[in-house]
């Protein structure tokens, strides 16, 4: 009995302690991370004299005239100048920290439920919240309030990876202007997104946020994005800056990286869209470069960005990212974001101690007032909660399908009108609208291949979703998608089907063609990896196999959709179908896009804005990757994470060493030499093309390069003509060829032709001197090659530099 007794009173002991330490944990948790901001006005009573909503200006000093700050007429310049002269200094650090994630987490009862940030009202002087949501792929706000009878959905855009190999800048900057408009009309005043970061290896799992292994496609896709999206008087958040390129251990990874890679591949996309677009906001990113933090980075946010690129607009870190507020803010990382309690307390500390001067809060005060001025919130803007979904819907649908990329076609496509489509592989029926984390948005409704196909007059094959059905049901619990913060980090796809002969050869029998898809999911968080995701999983080589063989025997085709995120091996299977479809992930009109590009209302016009490689380890990059996709710990993002002892550091994990320098992508393949499975910059048509007549001529230091293009076959469609500089004689490391300009036609009856006149600035072609730690251009002869791939150039010349 007694020994009983001190057995339960000793668990009882260690319960009550798991109990306190779960509790003090917690409590602390809690306190630094989501509630920071119903602590502002709880603990600082001078923030607290006027509330939230009252952000009106009629005379609030009640003297009979507005305050050079109120008068909306006067310059944003001297208005800011002015409130400046106004605020405290308590005013002032209270908004370099946003407030914390009570609306996200939808604790807040007055803020806009999934916004993830803000910037902080200043009530006494009657300055708006301001709104911060994401993210590339549209609006991500939470769809369903509590108590209020109507849904408050958003559109589904294309992911980046597709809208960029449409090629088509202004189609970017149309959809730009939708999601815009989306943001305008529910009351968020900046997007955080686009995403810029390079495609350094296919298995980063952000890489569907991102445009490209290229920096000139990044950059000019995403200027295009940004200015769609600005037009609406709302900001952007290019991000993630810079050198993001892997997710595992993605807060804490240094990258160590050459100037020169980092200036032409990984700072080149953000130069660009900071030069063409002047965005409202870049956002820091959470990783270091060689030892820094970006985020506390005053040679990246300061000497870079704004004294070498003229940005004008303010940075904020990545969500909790960063380590020291103090060293942020005074690098030129004016925002902190979404803001907690602790970086609140180490700025007022900071200030204090002397450690940040008044003059610097000042500086990054100024730059986030000069966005509050801008904003909608600021204008008093009504904003209406009832965007166009409907037109926004069109353009989703128009611009998925301008960015798939047909790899393949063996007299397939166009398919026939009204045949029976036998839809094998899961993901025809469940359809991937865009990657997952906040990358991820809250849309209405997503238009399956099924769904597209009979929208499209076609007929189902009743036997092979039959079959999907049965599987379903067979597995209901797999197939139910993961919800809230689960949805948020996992990568949902359901489970593959088995096809047994015997159904297959039912499934043949009553259908006229099969449309295979195969899909991929990936997203914050975690990177890809080799099996059952870079490599088609057993599953699916059986089902792809099966397919091909009962189809082909009984004379019909094969094609296969690639309902993908990221680049998967193809080298293997390729030869097997007769037709391949790079749907992509299309947004919420997904399943309509492709249909119109099967049956051939729209004639393909997308090319790859990567390369397909042979091998995975044929990147260059490969040698220096995380290979086992381990997902984030959450713990480690909001808590942080003890620096480890260099000897003790873990390679790709801890620190990622960029060995391969500049040769990233088709810099690498084209240099090498190397196979690969479908070169960057392809992608067929329904009809062919005839590019010729090239000439390059030099005028006030810009190279106007011009190519006649014709439709030589016999179906109206759009080429997409590419420039690429080599310089075959050299002094320097120089990769093979690069793109430095590319062009779109409009749409192309047979046999009309179109002369498209591009322009290449002379300083673009130079490279980034490490000795002089600046641009030089090598004098000499530069070779400009005009074709529809890297590895298709139809012609060539030749233009001298003195
Ligand atoms: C992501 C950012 C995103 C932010 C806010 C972070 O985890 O890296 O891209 O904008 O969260 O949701």
């Amino acid at each position: 009995m007694k020994k009983f007794l001190r057995i339960t009173l000793k668990a009882l002991g260690i319960l009550v302690a798991i109990v306190l330490i779960v509790g003090v944990i917690g409590y602390f948790y809690v306190s630094n991370t989501f509630l920071s901001f119903e602590d502002d006005y709880a603990e600082n009573k001078d923030l607290k004299e006027l509330t939230l909503a009252d952000n009106t200006f009629i005379d609030r000093n009640g003297n009979g005239a507005l305050d050079v700050y109120e008068d909306d007429r006067n310059p944003i310049e001297m208005r800011v100048a002015d409130v400046l002269k106004q605020m405290t200094i308590d005013e002032k650090i209270h908004l370099l920290k946003g407030s914390g994630l009570a609306s996200a987490m939808g604790i807040r009862e007055d803020g806009i439920p999934g916004v993830v940030g803000t910037v902080v009202a200043t009530p006494r002087l009657g300055l708006p919240e301001v709104n911060l949501s994401d993210g590339p792929a549209g609006l991500r706000i939470e769809p369903i309030r509590e108590g209020i009878d109507r849904t408050f959905y958003c559109t589904a855009f294309p992911i980046a990876t597709l809208l960029a190999s449409t090629w088509n800048t202004d189609l970017v900057t149309e959809v730009g202007d939708a999601m815009g408009n989306e943001a305008l009309e529910y009351g968020i005043d900046v997007i955080l997104g686009p995403g810029a970061n390079i495609h350094r290896h296919p298995f980063c799992g952000r890489n569907f946020e991102y445009y490209s292994e290229d920096p000139l496609i990044t950059g000019k896709i995403g200027a295009a994005m940004v200015n769609g999206i600005e037009a609406n008087g709302v900001g952007t958040s290019v991000k993630h800056f810079v050198a993001n390129n892997q997710e595992t251990n993605r807060n804490y990874n240094d990258t160590r990286v050459s100037d020169r890679a980092m200036r032409e591949i990984y700072l080149k996309g953000f130069e660009i869209i900071v030069k063409d677009a002047q965005p409202w906001t870049i956002m820091s990113s959470y990783n270091k470069v060689n030892g820094t933090y970006t985020s506390e980075s005053k040679d990246l946010l300061t000497d870079i960005l704004r004294d070498d690129w003229g940005f004008k607009g303010l940075v904020m870190s990545d969500w909790f990212g960063g380590n020291d507020a103090v060293a942020m803010v005074k690098a030129g990382n004016d925002l902190l974001e979404p803001g907690t309690k602790k970086q609140w307390d180490a700025l007022e500390e900071g200030y204090e101690n002397g450690s940040i001067t008044e003059e610097a809060i000042d500086t990054a005060v100024s730059r986030i007032l000069t966005l509050v001025f801008k904003s909608q919130k600021m204008q008093g803007y009504a904003y209406s909660e009832k965007p166009d979904l409907k037109a926004h819907a069109a353009i989703t649908r128009k611009s998925a399908s301008e960015g798939m990329v047909l790899l393949k076609n063996e007299a397939t496509l166009p398919l026939a009108q009204k045949l029976n489509v036998a839809l094998i592989g899961v993901t025809s029926y469940d359809f991937i609208a865009g990657g997952t984390g906040s990358g991820d948005v809250n849309e209405a409704y997503t238009v399956s291949l099924e769904e597209g196909l009979q929208n499209n007059g076609y007929t189902i094959n009743k036997v092979a979703k039959k079959t999907y059905q049965d599987h379903k049901a067979a597995n209901e619990e797999a197939f139910k998608k993961p919800e809230g913060i689960n949805a948020m980090f996992s990568p949902f796809i359901p489970p593959q089907i088995e096809y047994t002969d015997a159904l297959m050869q039912d499934i043949v029998n009553s259908s006229d063609v099969a449309v295979v898809t195969i899909g991929r999911n990936s997203g914050e968080g975690g990177d890809r990896v080799v099996k059952d995701d870079w490599l088609l999983s057993q599953l699916e080589e059986e089902m792809l196999n099966k397919t091909t063989e009962t189809f082909h025997k009984a004379g019909k085709k094969v094609v296969v959709v690639l309902n993908i995120g990221g680049v998967i091996e193809t080298a293997s299977w390729k030869s097997q179908p007769d037709a391949i479809l790079l749907a992509w992930q299309g947004g919420q009109e997904g399943g309509n896009a492709v249909a119109d590009i099967l049956d051939g209302k729209v004639n393909p016009s997308g090319k790859l804005t990567m390369t397909f490689p042979v091998n995975i380890e044929d990147h260059a990059s490969h040698a220096n990757f995380p290979l086992d996709g381990k997902p984030m710990q959450m713990t480690d993002m909001f808590w942080g994470k003890d620096e480890k002892p260099e000897d003790e550091q873990e390679k790709d994990v801890d620190f990622t060493t960029y060995e391969e320098g500049i040769y990233v992508g088709y810099r690498h393949f084209d240099t090498k030499k190397l196979d690969v499975s479908y070169p960057f910059g392809y992608g067929l048509s329904y009809t062919d093309f005839a590019v010729s007549e090239v000439t390059a001529s030099l005028e006030n230091d810009v190279i106007n390069v011009t190519a006649v293009v014709q439709n030589i076959g016999t179906n109206a469609g759009n080429e997409v003509v590419q420039v690429y500089v080599a310089k075959p004689e050299t002094a320097i490391d120089r990769a093979a060829q690069e793109l430095k300009a590319f062009a779109k036609t409009s749409l192309l009856a047979p046999e009309a032709t179109q002369t498209l006149s591009l322009q290449i600035p002379v300083n673009e072609l130079s490279y980034w001197n490490e000795n002089t730690n600046n641009w030089s251009l090598e004098p000499g002869t530069y070779r400009i090659k005009v074709g529809t791939s890297s590895r298709s150039i139809a012609q060539e010349v030749e233009i001298t530099l003195e």
